[in-house]
């Protein structure tokens, strides 16, 4: 029994493949481009296991994906591959388009040509895992319902589009090829192994480095806050539970100001290494179409499979400070190269 898995070297693939090894015997093939957010650090301590392999491409190579589909004959393909941050699909949009549209169709063209060809009993076990986000939604006001499986997408963001084209995409090769897909639209992550241009990593390393906390616009913009463990979780219960065909929302019923999150933060660092961080707070330029409230509504993955989350943000908060704080090599191998050029370009000269 092998599981494919895009994406893997970045923060939740990373999180889910070490999880999913440590709960399961399976071997885990781990097909990543290593962008700039992929990082073979991420994954350090597996290089010797034998249910693990790494390997170097691309989701859009159709004939790399050919071969590894024949080669090891996996019984689920789980998809994170993509382009992730709002910010640089802002910037520069191609490479969202490439990765997170024109890569997913290439994948799952091969995915159905090989699942066609399967075993009828191989063909009704095997499942495609679309790993998507809640921002294909669009945005909510304070007051609106949360966001609902059956909320039509209205994605305001390039980032937000292009996964709801991939949505879309995999939705259809459901209902016209049968192919046995699954669909996840998960809220705002934070943990390990994230890369610190987002929001919680970027204001607890600028903290401890004594540097500014930029703030888009005026801080009141609500995200709803989910650990990274507890979204791998539901992505195993929903492989293994969910029914096909059927997208699944997953949230930390956890909405939090963007104001609010960095008073806790810094609240927290001032218990461990005192200093006035919220005097650091500085408010900066909005993000263009900057969505004013996401908020998920988790009650069908918790009454159809009994996941909730575990981890309050509280909890969730002082875990990734502790891990943040307990890699330095790796905290430092990452803010060097590109992260500087990116800090450069999007903040310039404010952080
Ligand atoms: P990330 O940017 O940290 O990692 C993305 C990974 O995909 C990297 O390892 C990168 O090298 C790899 N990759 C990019 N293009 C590729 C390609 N063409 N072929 C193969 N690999 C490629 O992203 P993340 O935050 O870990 O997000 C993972 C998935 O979860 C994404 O699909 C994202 O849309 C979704 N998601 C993220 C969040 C969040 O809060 N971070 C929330 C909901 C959903
Ligand atoms: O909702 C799920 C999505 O969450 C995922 O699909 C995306 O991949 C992920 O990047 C994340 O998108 P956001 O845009 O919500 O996350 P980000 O960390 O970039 O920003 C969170 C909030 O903080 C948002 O309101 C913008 C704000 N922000 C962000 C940065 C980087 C700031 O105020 N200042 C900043 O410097």
């Amino acid at each position: 029994m092998t599981i494919l898995v895009t994406g893997g070297a970045g923060f939740i693939g990373a999180n889910f493949v070490h999880s999913w090894l440590g709960s399961h015997s399976e071997t885990l093939i781990n097909l990543d481009k290593l962008t700039y957010a992929g990082n073979l650090a991420n994954l350090t301590g597996l290089e010797t296991d034998p249910r693990y392999q790494f390997i170097h491409g691309d989701i859009a190579d159709r004939a790399l994906v050919s071969n590894l589909l024949t080669t090891h004959q996996p019984t689920a393909v789980l998809n994170f591959a993509a382009e992730s941050h709002v910010d640089r699909s802002i910037q520069s949009p191609g490479a969202f388009i490439q990765t997170n549209i024109v890569g997913v169709f290439n994948l799952l063209e091969e995915v159905r040509g090989y699942w066609q060809g399967l075993a009828e009993l191989a063909r009704d076990q095997f499942r495609f895992l679309q790993i998507s986000t809640d921002e294909v939604y669009g945005t909510l006001t304070p007051t609106d319902p949360a966001f609902s499986e059956t909320t039509p997408y209205r994605p305001n963001s390039p980032y937000a589009a292009s996964k709801a084209a991939a949505d879309h995409l995999v939705r259809a090769y459901h209902h016209t090829y049968g192919l046995p897909t699954l669909t996840t639209n998960c809220s705002n992550n934070y943990g390990p192994y994230q890369y610190p241009e987002k929001l919680i990593p970027l204001l607890l390393l600028n903290a401890l480095a004594g540097k500014p906390l930029p703030i888009y616009g005026n801080g009141t913009n609500i995200r709803d806050w989910l650990y990274v463990t507890d979204h791998c979780e539901a992505i195993q219960v929903v492989l293994a539970q969910g029914r096909v065909g059927e997208t699944y929302n997953i949230g930390g019923n956890n909405e939090k100001t963007n104001l609010e999150v960095v008073h806790t933060l810094c609240d927290l660092l001032a218990e461990i290494k005192p200093r006035d961080y919220q005097a650091l707070i500085q408010f900066v330029p909005d993000r263009p179409g900057h969505d004013l409230r996401y908020a998920i509504d988790a009650t069908k993955i918790t009454q159809e499979l009994g996941w909730w989350p575990r981890m309050t943000f509280e909890q969730g908060l002082r875990a990734t400070v502790g891990w943040y704080l307990e890699h330095p090599h790796w905290v430092d191998s990452i803010i060097s190269g590109e992260y500087q050029h990116w800090v450069a370009t999007q903040y310039q000269g404010q952080s």
